[in-house]
């Protein structure tokens, strides 16, 4: 079946997995890439794909209304998969407003062009949905249960509930009441409940996730993994939050990709489904596995960069712990994560260390000039 999806947000780290899997798995659709291309967007991360015939890609803001409503009726797009957002925490701590803006009013912004040119259609919201991603991060923090602190399940199968569910401790469920501690999180809580609105009182179809951690390839070095393979390598100081007692629960990209395709294609309207790797870790005992595989992939002695791990002050608000139960989503849907972490963890350290020019690029900024020759002229 044809579809024309809007993909947006598809130039920053998680979108680009998303976009390349829509676009080699489906030659039928018509993938069109809508992305503001601020800071976090990059188009080399989707160099591999960008002359394929069922792409497109647009350079727009979501919170342009008048843009956004055009491109609509122009693509005559059925399906929206919304990802484009300000998303990472300390920036949202030093300038909450762009946050609104972008999280909050960009998400309506969508909404109601979207709204708007769904129900202008004779057929309706039949064929039609909205799919919008969020994080765990808007269930607020879970205590650690443990007070030795969490033992962090590196051997462990990383789908594996029962094992995690046996240690008694509390997980963020779709019902979980929200509470957001970050203006992040809160700029995310606030688009989520614009969509929901959107479902209940026009009845959009509509659908809503809420994911956990991501890692893995292109994502921008501003967030603790790439950041710190990338310090490691240049033998940089690993500026640890307080004392990195802090739990996270971390799915490969891929996975969250693949379980984004699923949902699209078969989740219910109106549904919340959890998306998690059933992967917990302390920041300290990721930090000292990310020291262990960038050495020994370097061919470094054991323990030669263990001193580079420095203590700085605590992130303000720190959430504890954050963990999810994606359990609804494997017994709806049957998707559950493919890669164990230790696999995930190698492959992506293996991919910072092979794609340096990615990496110097980004960090010297010469990556934002890459649209500017790309589409130049045309
Ligand atoms: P990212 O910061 O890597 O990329 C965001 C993308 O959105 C960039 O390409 C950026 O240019 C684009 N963008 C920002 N403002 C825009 C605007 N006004 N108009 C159009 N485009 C704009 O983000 P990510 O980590 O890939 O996250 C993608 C989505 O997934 C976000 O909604 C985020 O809240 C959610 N999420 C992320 C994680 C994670 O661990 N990274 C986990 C759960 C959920
Ligand atoms: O849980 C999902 C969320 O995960 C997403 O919604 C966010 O968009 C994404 O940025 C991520 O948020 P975190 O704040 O958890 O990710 P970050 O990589 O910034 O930090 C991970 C943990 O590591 C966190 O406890 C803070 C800590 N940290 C982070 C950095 C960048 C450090 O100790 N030092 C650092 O320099």
């Amino acid at each position: 079946m044809k579809r024309n999806i809007l993909i947006t947000g598809g130039a920053g780290f998680i979108g680009n997995h998303v976009v390349r899997l829509f676009v080699n798995k489906y030659p039928e659709y018509h993938i069109i890439n809508l992305d503001k291309l601020t800071y976090a967007g990059n188009l080399a991360n989707l160099r591999d794909i960008e002359g394929m015939p069922n792409y497109t890609f647009v350079k727009a803001d979501i919170c342009d209304y008048e843009v956004i409503k055009k491109l609509l009726a122009q693509y005559e797009i059925d399906g929206v998969i919304h990802l484009a957002a300000e998303t990472h925490v300390d920036r949202s701590i030093k300038d909450p407003f762009v946050f609104a803006r972008t999280n909050v009013m960009g998400t309506l912004t969508l909404l109601q062009a979207a709204n708007e040119y769904w129900e202008s259609r004779p057929e309706g919201y039949e064929g039609k949905r909205f799919y919008h991603i969020s994080t765990d991060e808007v269930y607020g923090a879970l205590e650690l249960t443990d007070p030795e602190g969490i033992e962090s399940p590196f051997t462990t199968k990383a789908s594996s509930a029962e094992h995690h569910h046996a240690y008694g401790r509390e997980f963020f469920l779709e019902t979980t009441k929200y509470n957001p501690h970050s203006p992040y999180s809160a700029a995310k809580a606030g688009s989520d409940h614009f969509v929901r609105a959107f479902h209940d009182t026009y009845g959009m179809p509509t659908v809503v996730t809420n994911c956990s951690n991501n890692y893995g390839p292109y994502q921008f070095p501003e967030k603790l993994i790439p950041l710190f393979i990338n310090n490691i390598r240049h033998r940089k100081p690993l500026p640890v939050y307080g004392k990195g007692e802090n739990v996270r629960d971390w799915l490969y990209v891929v996975d969250h990709a693949r379980a984004i395709d699923v949902i699209f294609h078969r989740g219910r309207v109106a549904e919340t489904y959890n998306i998690g790797g059933f992967n917990e870790w302390k920041n300290i005992d990721i930090i000292k596995v990310l020291i262990k595989t960038v050495d020994r992939l370097l061919g470094r002695p054991e323990g030669a960069d263990n001193d580079l791990i420095t203590h700085i002050s605590d992130r303000k608000g720190h959430d504890v712990r954050y963990a999810i139960d994606s359990r609804k989503l494997k017994d709806e849907l049957g998707w559950e994560p493919s890669l164990q972490f230790e696999e995930g963890i190698e492959k992506t350290v293996k991919w910072y260390l092979d794609n340096q020019e990615w990496m110097d690029n980004v960090t010297s900024g010469d990556y934002q000039r890459y649209y500017v020759d790309m589409y130049k002229g045309r």
